[in-house]
């Protein structure tokens, strides 16, 4: 039986990846490893736990911490993993890079040395478009592939470049059976309500004002995050060790349409709603995907268009009010101290 180390499965794309396998009866087993930091949420997961208590575990604990990982490798029977903790959120990285360094690169630097120890079978890095750094936006052809050269912008790029590079050192040094990811911005249930999407869905249901920063017009190349799931399903499955996969919904929108249609979806009035706010330190200006290596090579595409998948997700905050109404007021915080006694 193939057991999945997921790291990060209790953040956003991380428990999306273990519903989509667990929803189409995979054969593996899944074991969730998660420090649930302020991200982590053991409410994506819980209803899982409950349903599949044969082929899903969860274990709280820290990539950085080799004991614990070494601990759970060997309690759970670990053949591979796919390593998606992190710390996520630019912003946060430009008010301090210390987490961000230890989480992604220290953390990352450790998971590897105890597979490598271990014998991993296979070890799937979810990187992201963002160590490419920014693309010009008055030359739409041009767009990021696994040939661009890294040139992260912000202390989270950095961290997560360090990262990157740390695995594609393992495979030319150690020979580690390691595939890398590099996907643009996803959205999607269980998105953590600090990112623009579920943020400015849940602002606006509140009846609260979204903050669009500087002029509104940077790109990113949005991906619906089941679409992202079955990419590193499929990188896992028929990549090849020690090659780089770019990961795209071929889907550049300005963050100023974005907000426009989540105030059409949400019945508002743009003069209601937005407050324009400074602009974020270094905020890279465009990102878009170069996916034709994955599509070739493996024959992903992304199936969710924008146009649908928005409604799906806006409606998916909507009937889980309860859900980013816990996180805003911070209780899920709270249940974690008197749970886990602040460990
Ligand atoms: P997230 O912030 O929602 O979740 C991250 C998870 O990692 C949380 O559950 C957190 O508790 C856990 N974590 C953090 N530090 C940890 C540690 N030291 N040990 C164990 N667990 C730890 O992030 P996400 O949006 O789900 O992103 C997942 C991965 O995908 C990240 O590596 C991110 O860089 C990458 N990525 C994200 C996007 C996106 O649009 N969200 C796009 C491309 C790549
Ligand atoms: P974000 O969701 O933080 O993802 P990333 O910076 O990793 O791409 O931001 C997406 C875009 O939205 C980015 O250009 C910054 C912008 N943004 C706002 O304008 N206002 C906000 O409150 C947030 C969180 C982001």
């Amino acid at each position: 039986m193939r057991t999945l180390l997921v790291t990060g499965a209790a953040g956003f794309i991380g428990s999306n990846f273990v519903r989509m396998l667990l929803d189409r009866g995979e054969q593996v087993k899944l074991v969730a490893f998660d420090k649930l930091t302020y991200a982590g949420n053991l409410a994506n997961l819980s209803d899982l736990l409950k349903r599949h208590p044969d082929k899903l575990v969860f274990v709280r604990g820290d990539i950085c911490d080799a004991k614990a990982v070494e601990a759970v490798w060997d309690q759970q029977g670990v053949t591979e993993v796919v390593h998606f903790a992190a710390e996520s959120h630019v912003d946060r990285s430009i008010l301090g890079s210390g987490p961000f360094v230890q989480a992604n690169a220290v953390g990352t630097q450790v998971l590897l040395d105890v597979a490598k120890a271990k014998g991993v079978e296979k070890f799937l890095y979810v990187s992201t478009d963002e160590v490419y750094g920014t693309l010009p936006e008055d030359r739409p052809e041009i767009k990021f592939t696994e040939e661009t050269p890294l040139q992260p912008n912000s202390p989270y790029s950095a961290s997560k470049a360090a990262g990157d590079c740390l695995v594609r050192s393992y495979f030319h040094t150690f020979h580690l059976p390691v595939l890398t990811t590099r996907c643009s911005n996803n959205y999607g249930p269980y998105h953590f309500p600090e990112k623009l999407i579920p943020l400015f869905v849940t602002n606006l249901m509140e009846g609260k004002k979204v903050p669009l920063y500087g002029d509104g017009k940077n790109i990113r190349d949005w991906l619906y995050v089941e679409d992202h799931c079955d990419a590193i399903w499929t990188v896992l499955n028929r990549g090849r060790f020690g090659e780089v996969y770019n990961v795209g919904g071929n889907n550049e929108i300005t963050n100023l349409v974005i907000t426009e249609t989540l105030i059409r979806e949400m019945g508002r009035k743009w003069d209601d709603c937005v407050t324009y706010v400074k602009d974020r330190p270094g905020h890279d200006r465009r990102y878009a995907i170069d996916a034709s290596k994955i599509e070739n090579e493996l024959g992903w595409s992304p199936k969710y268009r924008f146009e649908e998948a928005i409604k799906t997700t806006i409606q998916w905050y909507r009937d889980n009010e309860s859900w980013w109404r816990a996180i805003k007021s911070g209780e899920y915080l709270k249940y974690y101290e008197s749970q886990y006694g602040g460990r």
